[in-house]
This record gives C-alpha cells, structure tokens and sequence, in this order.
C-alpha cells in the first residue's frame, strides 16, 4: 500500500521546488493528471471494502485537495514573481533623454512661392493653374511665337511622342500659356466653374508652377518653378507694371535698399519687353541682395501684345495690360544664400534639413515673411 505521509511529503517537495510554471504544470500531471500518483490511488477506491474505503477515502481526497491546493499556491507565488522580475526588467528610466524626434522641412522652393503668394495677395492678385502637359497653341502659337520661328529654339522644349491624332504635346516651357487661358477662360460662360480658373477683365492673377527646359548648369535645370502675373485692364502701363515688381521686391526681400534696373529684352507675346534685374553683391559665396554692384536677373516682363489680347476674344482698343514671369526658385537662391541652383532638386535630406524651413514659418506680410 502507497505510503500517503511519503507521497504526500515528495510532492510537497516538487510543488516548493518547481522554479517556473513550466515545472510546475508537469508536477500537477504527474500527481493530478489522467495517470497521475493521486489519481491512480483514488481509481482504487472503487475495488476497496466499504471499511476500507471509509478509512482511505478522507485520506486520499484529503491528500489530493493540499497538493492541488499547494500547487494553486504555488502557481499564484511564481505568476507574482514573474511579474516582479519583468517589472524590474523592464522598467523605463524617465530621466532618459528622448531620442531626437525627425521632423520634415517645407522645401525652400514651396517657402519662396508662399511668401510670393502672399505678398501678390496683398496687391488683390487671384491664383490661377494650368497643366503640365501643354499643346502648342497654348505655349507657343497664341503667344505670339510663329510656327519655325527660332523663339521656339530658345525655350529647348520637351517634346512628348505623337498622339493618336498626330499631335505632339510638350511639357510647358514657361507659365505663359496660362495667361491665354485665364483670358479665354473669362470669356467663356459655360464652362463649369471648376473649369472656368479664367477671369473677365479686368484681370489680375498670378500663375505658380513647374515648367520644363532641355538645359542643365549651376543657374538652369530641366524643371524648375516659374510664376506668371498678368493685369489687364483699362488705361494700364508701362509705370503700373514697374511699381509692382519693385513693390514686390521691397517686400519679398524685405528692404527697402532693394535697387533694380529695368533692361529692353525682347518676347514674342509683349511689346514692349524688358527683363528686370536686382543689384547685387556676387563677389563672396553667397549672393547678396542690397549691396554690391552685380545685377541678377530675376524676372521677364512687358506690356501684353496686342495680338494676344485679341487671340483671346478681346479688344486691345479697350484693354491693355502687363505681363511678367519670375523664375521662382532662382528668387530663392538670391533671398536665402544657396550657391547652385540643381541643389534645390537633389533631394538630399541633409541639405533640405539645413535649408528647409519649418511648418509653423508660414509666411504672412503682416508678421514677416521668412
Ligand atoms: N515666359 C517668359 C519666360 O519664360 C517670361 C515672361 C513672362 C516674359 C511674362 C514676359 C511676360 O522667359
């Protein structure tokens, strides 16, 4: 006959020993399971004489309810101490410093046309788009550009494959098409207002975007950032157009030593045309603005051709107006000291984290621009 004292004793032993769940759990089947010690001897009750039984039972049932009881105890004692030893582990030092959080950079390019946005704003210009992906009326033919004339030569343009009705798009060489546009546009009252980005006169909008040249060195890349302006209205001239860009440029380089020159230039769709340029220091690194006797081109500008304004459905009697074109980036390299141009397009993180600027310098002339 099993010694119960002994058994009892040995499991007892097992149940304290057992350092982990694991063990624990093969100690409970050892004794508790299907053919474990306990429930083996509680299967012979059933063959015992009632006397028998009277006596091994209490003891039996007795014996399996402390061991299960030990093993509860046991478990709960090993499950707090998991807990305690993880606790430990795990704990989190607080006083650590944080690993430095990265944070993105608005590129110095979106920076540079808010800030242009905001200043024209102000003078009460409207924002009008057009696509990437120009035809050639658009680009060249309304603009004033004969067909083979060698000013279509001078923008490199990029030309896209013929499509199935032999027409050759091109990506737009400059936002001029969408002055055409905007006036057309205007003058077309069906087209649902999503459409219709066109104003009637008089006009006053500005036209941000990408455009595209075949051309690559430290001032020229194949894609870079233009911005149109166009006025049309009664009585305009030449001095309107003058004052705006250097109202502008006051502004946008915030100083009022900005000096700038206007020189006679020539464009197909103004007459006449000039080209303005802003003094400047190009003697160090970096370009400086308001000191210096350097010139910098920053701006293509001149009275709309009349031929234009009546490619697009109104009378040059009645209207005139004033058209330029701001290459926007290279406006960026000259405020903010950038020594190549192609940098801008590099996509180097190391380079935009120094140049860019962060979400909250949103600019607004009422608080600054930059
Ligand atoms: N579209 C011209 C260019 O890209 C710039 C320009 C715009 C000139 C408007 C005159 C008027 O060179």
């Amino acid at each position: 006959m099993t010694d119960l004292t002994k058994l009892e004793a040995d499991l007892a032993a097992a149940v304290t020993a057992a350092p982990d769940a694991a063990v624990l759990e093969t100690v409970r089947v050892a004794a508790l399971g299907k053919s474990g010690s306990i429930s083996d001897l509680l299967k012979t009750l059933g063959a015992m004489s009632p006397d028998e039984r009277r006596e091994r039972g209490p003891a039996i049932n007795g014996l399996r309810d402390r061991i299960a009881g030990a093993i509860a105890e046991r478990k709960a004692a090993l499950e707090a101490g998991e807990l305690d030893a993880r606790l430990a582990a795990e704990r989190i030092d607080l006083t650590l410093p944080p690993p430095p959080e990265r944070r993105g950079r608005v590129h110095p390019t979106m920076q540079v046309l808010d800030e242009m946005i905001a200043v024209f704003a102000e003078m009460g210009f409207a924002l009008a788009e057009g696509p990437d992906i120009e035809d050639d009326f658009h680009n060249f033919t309304a603009l004033n550009f004969p067909p083979k004339h060698p000013a279509r030569e001078m923008h490199d343009t990029f030309w896209l494959p013929e499509d199935e009705r032999g027409e050759r798009k091109l990506l737009r060489t400059h936002t001029s098409p969408v002055q055409i546009r905007t006036m057309q546009q205007g003058q077309n009252k069906t087209l649902p207002g999503w459409i219709a980005q066109g104003q009637a006169p008089p006009i006053r909008v500005i036209v941000p975007g990408r455009v595209y040249r075949s051309d690559s060195d430290a001032t020229h890349t194949p894609m870079f950032h233009q911005m149109e302006g166009l006025v049309i209205d009664r009585a305009i001239h030449m001095g309107h157009l003058k004052w705006t860009l250097d109202a502008f440029c006051r502004r946008f380089f915030e100083s009022d030593s900005v000096v700038t020159r206007f020189r006679p230039h020539h464009f197909p769709f103004t007459e006449p045309s000039a080209e303005m340029d802003v003094k400047c220091d190009r003697s160090g690194k970096d370009v400086k603005i308001g000191q210096g006797e350097d010139w910098m081109e920053i701006v293509g500008c001149g009275m709309v051709h009349p031929n234009i304004i009546r490619t697009c459905g109104l009378d040059p009697d009645e209207w005139q107006g004033f058209a330029f074109g701001f290459g926007v980036d290279r406006l960026g390299t000259l405020k903010y000291g950038m020594p190549d141009l192609r940098d801008m397009f590099a996509s180097d993180v190391r380079w935009l984290q120094h140049y860019g600027f962060t979400a909250f310098q949103a600019p607004n002339p009422a608080t600054g621009l930059s």
